[in-house]
């Protein structure tokens, strides 16, 4: 690519990341209250109340076998409380989904198989609307109520910390949205049907929206998925097809499975008239890609350059951690993009050299190392902006970095902002989160040096790969391979709201 063309993007993103400043400035924060205050627990004990505090704080009586608890509504997110339950960890989700595109109707069964944490007389999943039918523990049908987003299922016996269990729970009915949290409708989105297609978007909140499950990224899963459609339509999912079934009646099932755990806002499902290419990179590694039939040639050959990318940054960040990669792209004007496991979502905007090397970094930085806690979205966004502009440098040269840097330091100083590493609950997707998140990366390379950063990066991978990692865990990990004391660095980019000097670019926010 020509430097002009390097230029025009670069210009494209800036415009962007100035709209993305304004609307933080801008937005207005509507919640579900529901989800963001406890539900009561059926038998009401302890204290919880309010959501100024963990939800799964200890009860007022310490759960036995003598003496089994409700396990809590919540995990206990800094800023979403009730995100995700309390006393159990889920391991697999088994999901058998019937879906009626025209109507946009679905039939599933859902079972999750769980580990108890706890002594438990019922534990909670997040769900929200849909028609429950049947729950069943251990093939024993069992009492449930709901209450908001929080479906409490009854267990039919006490369960002690440490046995499996295996809860299903059969529903219909029409898909919604998720949870509302923003005044940003394109925040809102789980399910998302546009007449010919469906997509699925679950960040932060929407995977309750299909299936009902443990909506925290600290609870990881593997999955199975089960589909049905009618022909024509075909079916994209995380990870592997297993098998296509013809299922009669003119419909056919699409078995894909997962190998990795996966965090529930990663899920997803391309449902549509979907071609489907698939390629390899250089080194290897499966790509295969659903473009909906209807989406231009010139769009499709965008994602040409994905195998050298995904090589690129395997040579940095260590190997590609997945069984393949890819993108479902929908004929749909989608104001994102999003890094589901294995296949980003697309739609037919923001399809570019950039956000095709974000959602791909994303794999390693989200996706395989996933922030243990919604405060920690920076982990994310920052580190995937920032593996962008590292593709700009490999592939236009060293000089478009400073460039780069340049520029979005003036966009950050030229308005005020919250530190990355605590953006507030309804600004997870502000330009501190990916623009300050990537400068502070940069500026970490300037200040640790070539050598030490790529360790850093690649350390940091290695060592929570498949699970999931707090902002202090990145930086115990900065401080142990750098042998320096960033204390004061990471306290500066990280927890400050005063964008800091890059004193080896002559970069001063006093010079704004
Ligand atoms: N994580 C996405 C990205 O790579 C942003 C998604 C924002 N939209 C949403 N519906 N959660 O930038
Ligand atoms: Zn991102």
């Amino acid at each position: 690519m020509s430097k002009n063309r390097a230029r025009l993007l670069l210009v494209t993103t800036l415009l962007l990341a100035a709209s993305l400043a304004c609307q933080t400035i801008t937005q207005a924060f509507t919640v579900e209250t529901d989800r963001l205050t406890p539900a009561a627990s059926p038998t009401s004990v302890g204290g919880q109340s309010g959501n100024d505090g963990p939800v799964n704080t200890p009860l007022a009586e310490e759960a036995s076998p003598d003496n089994p608890q409700p396990g809590a509504a919540g995990f206990g997110d800094p800023y979403y409380p009730n995100f995700g339950n309390g006393g159990y960890d889920a391991l697999h989700y088994i999901i058998v989904l019937d879906a009626e595109i025209g109507p946009n109707t679905i039939t599933a069964e859902v079972t999750m198989q769980a580990a108890a944490l706890e002594d438990l007389t019922s534990l909670n999943l997040d769900f929200v609307g849909l028609e429950v039918d049947r729950v069943a523990v251990d093939g024993v049908e069992a009492q449930y109520k709901r209450s908001g987003g929080e479906l409490t299922i009854y267990l039919p016996a006490p369960l002690s910390a440490g046995e499996a269990i295996s809860v299903s729970v059969a529903y219909h009915g029409t898909p919604g949205r998720g949870v509302d949290l923003s005044s940003r409708p394109e925040y809102e989105i789980g399910w998302g049907h546009y007449g010919e297609g469906v997509y699925i978007a679950g960040e932060p909140g929407g995977a309750s929206s299909w299936y009902p499950v443990n909506e925290h990224p600290s609870d990881k899963a593997t999955y199975e998925y089960h589909i049905t459609v009618d022909d024509p339509n075909v079916v994209g999912a995380n990870g592997l097809l297993q098998e296509t079934i013809p299922a009669g009646d003119g419909e056919t099932t699409y078995v894909w499975a997962s190998v990795h755990p996966m965090g529930s806002y990663l899920t997803t499902l391309a449902i549509g008239e979907f071609d489907l290419e698939t390629s390899q990179s250089p080194e290897g590694v499966l790509i295969r890609n659903y473009f909906e039939e209807s989406i231009a040639q010139s769009s499709r050959n965008e994602f040409d350059v994905t195998g050298e990318m995904l090589d690129y940054f395997a040579s940095l960040f260590g190997p590609y951690p997945f069984e393949a990669y890819g993108v479902a792209v929908h004929d749909t004007p989608l104001g994102f993009a999003l890094e589901t496991q294995t296949l980003s979502v697309f739609g037919s905007w923001f399809i570019n050299e950039e956000v095709i090397a974000h959602e791909l970094a994303h794999m390693w930085f989200g996706d395989s190392v996933t922030l243990a806690t919604w405060q920690d979205i920076w982990l994310n966004e920052g580190f995937a902006t920032y593996a962008s502009w590292l593709w700009y440098e490999h592939a236009y040269g060293d000089g478009i970095m400073d460039d780069i840097v340049n520029d979005y330091y003036d966009v950050m100083a030229s308005f005020p902002h919250q530190p990355p590493a605590d953006p507030g609950a309804d600004n997870l997707f502000s330009d501190t989160v990916y623009t300050r998140g990537a400068l502070a990366l940069h500026a970490l390379r300037l200040e640790v040096g070539e050598d030490s950063f790529f360790d850093i990066l690649y350390t940091y991978h290695e060592t929570y790969k498949y699970g999931n990692a707090s902002t202090a865990d990145f930086m115990a990990v900065a401080q142990a391979v750098s042998g320096q004391d960033l204390g004061d660095f990471f306290q500066a980019w990280l927890y400050e709201t005063e964008l800091p000097d890059i004193p080896q670019l002559g970069l001063s926010a006093d010079d704004f």
